[in-house]
């Protein structure tokens, strides 16, 4: 009796290194049998859990399945469980680090920053680890968060560069502090240092420079975007991108493919304008511009489809336009875009932007423009106005900028339509934005 955990020992050794090996071979159902059975048998063995964690990571790739992806946070939940005694530093931050991957692979950000605290409480002077939480909190949007994580870490660390930049982007989107942001922004993508070169830095910098009026500066910043292959081209900055698709700042309805369907709507503008001038009469309906592009002015916006689904309660109020548009399901259909009324009051410019996906075209159809030569949009380098009753189209992954300087409103409906080159397959597969 008294051998027998030492033979105990020996035979958990034996079958580890069985299992590993058949999860080397990519034999991975085997794998997991094997994995299953040590952690019923031994589950006093950080290692088997360890093992288990990867194998489900490596089998939820395989087939797809976020069953087993959960399964697989929950192994790794179970190891870093294990603490400190057994674990050693290295592999309790890879392992941490991985199952964090994975809630934000999930979209469980919430359950990520539990994560992140373990990590932390147990490396408390790894910035690394810092930055991690709020690159986590970066990714919903928590700016609040961010700024707080982030300003923490400076104070610790007050040359870290990924602090800095996380720091810089929550001043801007936060407080709209250019200013302040800017030196946090520029310090940061210009050192080039790990986890300072992503496309939405580079982005933000730039959009940050132009604000400021710094815009051979912003130009700049883009040329090195666009040469790490982060921007299809100095104007197109759009970040999420199909490869291969046809990109020109203005396109002539013959070239999309729905002429025919945009001759309709085009046909009806006077019943659509009169919809949609009913409800900028009341109030509570439009809503504002809500992502910090204005400089100044008014700017809203009244949606009927959004991500590709109708939007019900304020189709209900635009009877005819929303009838007209489901015969459209290239642009109603459309889960990249938008369709929308959008109004505009005179004093108003837009800072230049880009839109997020090469994957829609822009319509705009014109309702009411009193002063068409008092307003402008740029697209990269072309400018045009809007017209009562026509209708143009624009890819507004291309920077595009707006102005209003005339005395009365400018009401148009807008139009996301399906990029004409993308197949069907992409048109039911793509991810909404
Ligand atoms: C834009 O798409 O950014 C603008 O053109 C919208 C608008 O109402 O002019
Ligand atoms: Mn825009």
């Amino acid at each position: 009796a008294a051998a027998a955990p030492a033979e105990k020992e020996d035979s958990f050794e034996q079958e580890l290194r069985k299992a590993n090996e058949e999860m080397i071979r990519e034999n991975y159902a085997q794998a997991l049998r094997s994995f299953n059975t040590l952690t019923t048998n031994f589950a006093h063995e950080p290692l088997a859990h360890l093992g288990r964690a990867r194998i489900l990571e490596l089998l939820s790739k395989k087939e797809r399945s976020n069953q087993r992806l959960w399964e697989a946070i929950d192994a790794y939940k179970r190891y870093l469980a294990f603490g400190e005694l057994v674990i050693s530093d290295q592999e309790f931050t890879s392992a941490g680090e991985s199952c964090i991957e994975n809630l934000r692979f999930l979209g469980h950000h919430r359950q990520a920053t539990n994560i992140h605290e373990l990590l932390i409480e147990r490396l408390p002077k790894d910035p690394r680890l810092r930055n991690q939480l709020s690159l986590t909190h970066l990714m919903v949007n928590n700016l609040q968060q961010v700024e707080k994580v982030a300003l923490e870490t400076l104070k610790q660390w007050p040359t870290n560069t990924v602090a800095q930049l996380h720091y810089g982007l929550a001043l801007r989107q936060l407080r709209g502090d250019y200013v302040k942001a800017l030196p946090y922004l520029k310090y940061a993508v210009e050192s080039q240092e790990e986890g300072t070169q992503e496309a939405f830095f580079y982005l933000s910098l730039g959009e940050t420079l132009q604000r400021l009026s710094r815009q051979s500066e912003a130009l700049d910043v883009y040329k090195k975007g666009v040469a790490k292959g982060f921007f299809a081209s100095l104007y197109q900055r759009s970040l999420y991108n199909e490869p291969r698709l046809k990109a020109q700042s203005f396109w002539q309805s013959k070239e999309t493919g729905y002429e025919r369907q945009l001759e309709k709507l085009q046909l009806h503008w006077r019943a659509i304008r009169d919809e949609g001038m009913a409800l900028l009469g009341k109030s509570g309906y439009f809503e504002d511009e809500a992502e910090q592009l204005r400089d100044q002015g008014v700017w809203q916006q009244f949606e009927l489809y959004a991500q590709g689904r109708r939007v019900k309660d304020n189709c209900r109020r635009t009877p005819i336009t929303c009838s007209l548009l489901q015969e459209f399901s290239e642009s109603s259909g459309c889960r990249r875009g938008q369709v929308k009324f959008s109004v505009m009051q005179a004093k108003t410019h837009v800072w230049p932007h880009c839109g997020p996906t090469n994957c829609r075209l822009r319509a705009h159809l014109t309702l009411v423009a009193p002063e068409p030569e008092k307003t402008s949009l740029r697209v990269a380098e072309q400018e045009r106005t809007w017209r009562e009753g026509e209708l143009f189209i624009f890819d507004d992954s291309f920077e595009h900028e707006v102005w209003h300087n005339g005395t009365q409103a400018r009401l148009v409906l807008i139009l996301d339509m399906w990029h004409p080159e993308l197949t069907p397959t992409q048109r039911r597969s793509l991810p909404p934005i």
